[in-house]
């Protein structure tokens, strides 16, 4: 009875403030369903290198202010005899021209999930038609679309703040971050590769040396892995900093540091990046939750030591690296990449 009501008054005419006759269409909808792509669909059809152009594109986009970012959402799930605890953090961007624009909601912590043998996070893409504004497509990807784009803006660092002899990489943290990251590494240069990790470093290099079909050693220690390596990406929970300034290569190193996106995390110490050429993705980001925040915090960096954001040495702006110095590129995670994988997934699954 309802249904058939609202029916009818979907039939009936409307005028708008014209005084024309419009459709009341909208009653019943309009727009097909957004399609629904399943974590099972999303993780065997996407990689990595899918995202590297997009993200790179979106780092340009973003320095040329070009990127819509709002700042994060956070809804916090206070534990009751019915819900949580958890957090939900809902992002999003779109990229100026770009036919689609990207929400992200990621649920973490919900670790009461691990007593019904769940894992405690999840998260689907919704990647909206930009013209419209009608959703196209719900991506369960429970943080892999995430991963990827994470791992894309660590190719991006790489190709534009190395210098193509620079082929020993290290990783400071062997998660899953650190694998897309050297998926990602591999697509710049052949690489050779050095692991340290608390745990999981003989795993990961093993993993990656056998899927990438290159050399990859275990240090001793994060001091042992830093004397060997041109190029260091850091991505640990960020609890403690995993290296030090004497321990560098005097030639010169680019740290790509990914493992600090919370104020209360970082990586690096703040006379690393005092030293160094500093590069944001996203200086109004890393100040709160990157790098650059103990450095501002420590009183040894102001924002006019920034040297550029990413996407400025990206369209050429700013040059890349000039010589025997430190780099450290700060990577916490914007928008602009989720906007970015979302048009790649909408793009390559639509086609499905
Ligand atoms: N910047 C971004 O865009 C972005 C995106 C996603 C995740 N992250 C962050 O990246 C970090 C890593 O995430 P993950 O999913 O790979 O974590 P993970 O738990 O899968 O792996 C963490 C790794 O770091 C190692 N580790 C921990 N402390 C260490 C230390 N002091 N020295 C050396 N190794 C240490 C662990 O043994 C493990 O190998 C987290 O802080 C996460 O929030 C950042």
């Amino acid at each position: 009875m309802i249904s058939s009501l609202i029916r009818n008054v979907g039939a009936l005419p409307l005028k708008n403030s014209f005084g024309r006759h419009v459709s009341r269409t909208f009653a019943t909808g309009g727009f097909p369903a957004p399609r629904l792509f399943d974590y099972a669909t999303v993780t065997s059809n996407l990689t990595v290198s899918d995202a590297i152009e997009s993200v790179e594109a979106a780092f340009k986009a973003l320095s040329k202010g070009k990127v819509d970012v709002p700042m994060p959402m956070h809804i916090g799930i206070e534990e009751s005899d019915v819900a949580g605890p958890g957090d939900c953090h809902i992002k999003g961007g779109y990229v100026s021209g770009t036919p689609t624009f990207t929400v992200k909601l990621a649920c973490v912590s919900f670790y009461n999930n691990l007593k019904k043998n769940l894992p405690p996070g999840s998260g689907i893409f919704i990647v909206v038609n930009a013209v419209t504004g009608a959703p196209l497509g719900v991506f369960q990807e429970n943080r892999f679309m995430t991963d990827l784009r994470t791992g894309a803006a660590g190719a991006v660092a790489m190709k534009y703040c190395t210098n193509p002899d620079q082929d020993v990489v290290g990783f400071i943290g062997c998660g899953a971050i650190a694998k897309n990251m050297a998926r990602a590494a591999a697509t710049v240069r052949p690489i050779k590769g050095v692991a340290f990790a608390l745990e999981g470093a003989e795993q990961f290099a093993k993993e990656m040396s056998n899927e990438l079909g290159v050399p990859f050693e275990v240090a001793t220690s994060a001091q042992d892995l830093c004397g060997k390596s041109d190029i260091i990406f850091t991505q640990t929970p960020g609890g403690s900093t995993v290296l030090e300034k004497d321990w560098l290569n005097p030639k010169g190193v680019t740290i790509i540091a990914s493992g600090s996106d919370q104020p209360t995390k970082c990586e690096i110490p703040p006379d690393v990046l005092a030293a160094s050429k500093y590069i944001s993705d996203l200086t109004k980001q890393t100040r709160k939750v990157g790098e650059l925040r103990s450095a501002l915090e420590a009183g040894v960096m102001t924002e006019d030591d920034v040297y550029a954001e990413l996407g400025e040495v990206v369209n050429g702006d700013k040059v890349g690296r000039e010589g025997n110095e430190i780099i450290v590129v700060d990577l916490t995670g914007t928008g602009a990449q989720d906007a970015a994988i979302g048009q790649v997934a909408w793009d390559k699954l639509s086609q499905l």
